[in-house]
């Protein structure tokens, strides 16, 4: 076993693939999240396809009198991870309303505070090697403001922003920041989403891309699917009068 992955947020979906994805090539996963019974499901799974390499451990990132704790325990129990991917997130889709500041707070708590948490508390104590990746899930979301999605948009748009303003600090001192944005991805997560979801792809497939980008390139940003992605980027550079009426033909 050469290298470790931390994963937060591995119970399911894209975090669960992406640690089949890095077993399966063998790297050291630590996988964790909340719910012990998928993480463990998930080991198991690994263990069914030859690989005995995925360790799990309960944490909660908006729990943050116990997340010091716990990833102390961690990095104690299995070493300094070289590679960290924050992935745990939430949403609330669906709602007609505007969102309100309970909801926003509520979701901010895991998507935005929740991954600063981590940071804060594994940046100091990651090796300074210039290999180090610290990765950090948003979405394309968080390009712009989407209708219906202000919580979401703006807690993944405040990510891309941090990991922007972080980068530079970090290389100085040999640890590479990555962003990751994905369009959509078939999960439990977007499970809930009631409206038609345009070139979605598998988390299988997310997880292997995640996968080969995190161990065969250095772009700050990864994307998928490419057009996708693209085509919300190429969006995003709109001004706003262009902007906000492309938008207004999403509401319902
Ligand atoms: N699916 C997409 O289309 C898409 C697109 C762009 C970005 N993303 C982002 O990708 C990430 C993974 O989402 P997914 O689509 O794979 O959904 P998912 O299957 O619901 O996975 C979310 C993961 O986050 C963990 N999590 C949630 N709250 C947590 C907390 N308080 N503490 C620790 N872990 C927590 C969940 O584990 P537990 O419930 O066990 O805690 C789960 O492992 C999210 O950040 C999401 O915003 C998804």
């Amino acid at each position: 076993m050469n290298s470790t992955i931390l994963i937060v947020g591995a119970s399911s979906g894209i975090g669960k693939e992406t640690a089949l994805n890095f077993s399966k090539n063998n790297w050291k996963v630590i996988a964790c999240s909340r719910n012990i019974k998928k993480l463990n499901d998930l080991a198991k799974l690994s263990i069914k396809r030859n690989n005995k390499n995925i360790f799990t451990f309960k944490l909660d990132v908006t729990n943050s009198n116990k997340l010091s704790e716990n990833i102390n325990k961690i990095l104690k129990k299995f070493g300094t991870p070289d590679i960290v991917f924050l992935n745990a997130g939430t949403n609330n889709p669906n709602t007609k309303d505007i969102v309100n500041y309970k909801e926003t707070k509520k979701l901010f708590d895991t998507n935005f505070f929740g991954i600063i948490n981590c940071i804060d508390i594994i940046l100091p104590k990651l090796k300074n090697n210039n290999n180090t990746q610290l990765v950090i899930m948003s979405s394309v979301a968080g390009y712009r403001g989407l209708p219906y999605a202000a919580a979401y948009c703006s807690s993944k748009s405040a990510l891309i922003s941090y990991a922007e303003s972080i980068y530079n600090q970090c290389k100085k001192v040999g640890i590479r920041v990555r962003v990751v944005c994905p369009g959509f991805v078939k999960t439990p997560l977007t499970d809930k989403n009631e409206f038609k979801m345009p070139m979605i792809i598998s988390s299988e497939k997310a997880g292997n891309i995640i996968y080969k980008k995190l161990t065969n390139s250095n772009d700050f940003e990864i994307i998928f699917p490419k057009f996708f992605c693209y085509l919300m980027k190429f969006l995003s550079y709109f001004p706003n009068f262009i902007y906000l009426r492309v938008t207004a033909r999403l509401l319902k």
